[in-house]
């Protein structure tokens, strides 16, 4: 084979190769999307409808957020600092976003409206007027939930939210010992991601900013689908 044939030969073997590599690796993500949204199916977290009643004494359901990207928090109003930071930094989050739809020119509003929640897991203590006294500290849009304690605790539940309340001391006063995790949920109301105490606002808005950019919505099994 003359000497440039043999060249061509390699180089046809070399893009065979490259493609065949291209081929897996696009498979290999595409399947671990196909599992991821799979397991965000079955696991189906946040998926739990909750009935509770905002601060302003109002009936809240889960699907009233439907359409809307959340960012969820669960605390108590009595919590000394872990929780005000965590809803200063939510707040900081928004503000973020909203900050970044100013700066890239767009108009403002151009992002997808982001809602910041907050969810009792104290009940007994977080009433509707505690919760209105507490939120004027934080982001205007920030809206607190509350409810029965039993509306409270399924609320938790759909998002294996723990919330142990600790003895009381000498004066009925006590702690309550929770989890504290940041819920994003896109606007399918499925749990997109969740970002743990240590993740600083700008990582959060960043990756938020990130799933609002890739989302798609989740191909869920239609309902009452006519054969
Ligand atoms: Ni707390």
């Amino acid at each position: 084979m003359p000497f440039w044939g043999r060249v061509g030969v390699v180089a046809a073997a070399g893009t065979a190769a490259g493609a065949a590599w291209w081929y897996l690796r696009e498979e290999k993500e595409r399947r671990r999307r196909a599992r991821r949204q799979e397991e965000l199916r079955t696991l189906a977290l946040g998926q739990g409808d909750f009935q509770l009643v905002d601060h302003t004494g109002r009936a809240r359901r889960k699907s009233d957020f439907l359409g809307r990207w959340v960012l969820l928090y669960f605390g108590f109003t009595h919590c000394p600092d872990v929780c005000p930071e965590e809803l200063e930094k939510l707040g900081r989050v928004v503000e973020l976003l909203e900050q970044e739809d100013v700066r890239k020119g767009t108009q403002k509003g151009t992002l997808p409206p982001i809602q910041p929640l907050f969810i009792t897991v104290d009940p007994e203590r977080d009433s509707v007027e505690a919760l209105a006294r507490y939120l004027r500290d934080f982001h205007p849009r920030l809206l607190g939930l509350t409810g029965s304690a039993e509306a409270v605790r399924a609320a938790g539940k759909a998002y294996r939210v723990y919330a142990q309340a600790g003895p009381p001391d000498a004066s009925g006063e006590y702690l309550v010992d929770h989890s504290i995790i940041l819920y994003l949920l896109g606007p399918d109301g499925l749990l997109l991601d969740y970002y743990g105490r240590a993740k600083s606002e700008e990582h959060i808005a960043r990756s938020v900013r990130h799933h609002m950019d890739t989302y798609q919505p989740l191909p869920m099994p239609t309902q009452g689908q006519k054969k």
